[in-house]
């Protein structure tokens, strides 16, 4: 009994009800807008929330749960993880498994998850790219990790150089066939591996829901090939990295702040912040307060006002930063002069 007790009070201040349960917000879908995922019957939220940084071993639980919860609260259906993501590897999803446990996979049916493989995950040669033997196996860690029976979406991570196409689809085919992920996703393939990948996969007759790619002001690579070639084949588009994993946004306007990823990680260093790009970061967040926006929310209205773009796919180190993102829906329009005036700081 005291046991129960003390778990409990555990989780109360990370919005339990009275079992110390999480209990979702009844107005969450007052105000997220969904988007058809290409020629599918799945409706997206327009932003989504990564785990690939802030959920990992060496983050605090208390933030994060908060973070999953508001997300959901606001109409945020999809989580997005990968075998890797943590610090340590593993640890995001296993960390996820608790805030499903906490409550949140109550609402399993009203949830899109998300997972990959393809990055370095285990040593030997079985726990990298795209071999059969990798996807298969990492899924179902990756399932044990998160307490689930099936994830939505499964990802070949990256295209493998060295794996036929034909191998890691198969794979991807089967593992729909298993019933452990409802829908194929590929991530980081260029136009032609997108239109090869796709072509196998319409051999098999198990169609591609989704490409995840990097996608924002600062990297433009998918404009001219790629999202016209998703639009015509009708797969859906995700675009991560949205906010150039915080460049644009306020975050570094000032200096590196001490917890910023910036100081903090190995995925965006100290140098990268040149005094060319504090220059743009600097034009375009004046561009933002003339809209009423922060440079964050017109970042993600940006990428928005495509609607080759399913969704955003955004990372959040605090609730704030969430709302802040979230903020961005309420103003996804641009005059013609707005857009001229961010083209000429972006080129
Ligand atoms: N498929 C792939 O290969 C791949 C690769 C990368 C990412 N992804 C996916 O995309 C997701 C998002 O990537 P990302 O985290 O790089 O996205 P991002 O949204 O570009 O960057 C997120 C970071 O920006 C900062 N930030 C967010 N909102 C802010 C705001 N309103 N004001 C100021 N700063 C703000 C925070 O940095 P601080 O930590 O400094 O606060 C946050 O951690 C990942 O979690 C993952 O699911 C996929």
């Amino acid at each position: 009994m005291n046991q129960i007790k003390n778990i409990n009070q555990k989780l109360e201040p990370f919005g339990g009800n009275s079992t110390g349960k999480y209990t979702a917000d009844s107005t969450r879908y007052n105000n997220m807008i969904y988007r058809r995922c290409g020629r599918s019957g799945i409706l997206l939220p327009a932003i989504s929330l990564g785990l690939w940084h802030n959920f990992g071993s060496i983050d605090p639980f208390a933030n994060f749960i908060q973070i999953a919860h508001k997300a959901f609260d606001s109409g945020i259906t999809h989580f997005d993880l990968a075998n890797n993501y943590g610090p340590a590897y593993g640890s995001a999803e296993e960390n996820f498994g608790r805030i499903l446990k906490h409550g949140l996979g109550a609402y399993r049916d009203e949830l899109i998850i998300s997972t990959k493989a393809g990055y370095d995950m285990w040593a030997g040669p079985y726990g990298n790219f795209g071999s059969r033997k990798y996807l298969m196996a990492s899924l179902d860690q990756s399932l044990k990790r998160m307490g689930l029976d099936y994830v939505d979406i499964f990802y070949s991570h990256r295209p493998d150089p060295e794996t036929p196409f034909e191998e890691t689809m198969g794979a991807l085919v089967d593992i729909v066939r298993q019933g452990k992920a409802l829908y194929i996703g590929i991530s980081n393939y260029n136009a032609g591996q997108t239109q090869q990948a796709l072509e196998i996969l319409k051999e098999h007759r198990v169609p591609c829901l989704i490409h995840q790619a990097r996608y924002s002001m600062f990297d433009r690579w998918t404009e001219p090939e790629l999202l016209p070639l998703l639009k015509e084949e009708g797969v859906g588009m995700i675009a991560f990295s949205p906010l150039a994993q915080g460049l644009l946004s306020d975050r570094y306007l000032h200096g590196i702040p001490e917890n910023s990823r910036a100081a903090r990680s190995i995925s965006l260093t100290k140098n990268q912040i040149t005094p060319e790009v504090l220059g743009k970061i600097g034009k375009l967040n004046q561009i933002a307060s003339e809209r009423g926006q922060t440079l964050a929310e017109m970042a993600l209205a940006w990428l928005l006002r495509n609607d080759l773009v399913t969704s955003v796919l955004i990372g959040a180190s605090s609730v704030p930063q969430l709302s802040d993102n979230l903020k961005a829906l309420e103003n996804a329009q641009f005059s013609m002069e707005e857009l001229n005036k961010i083209e000429s700081i972006l080129n």
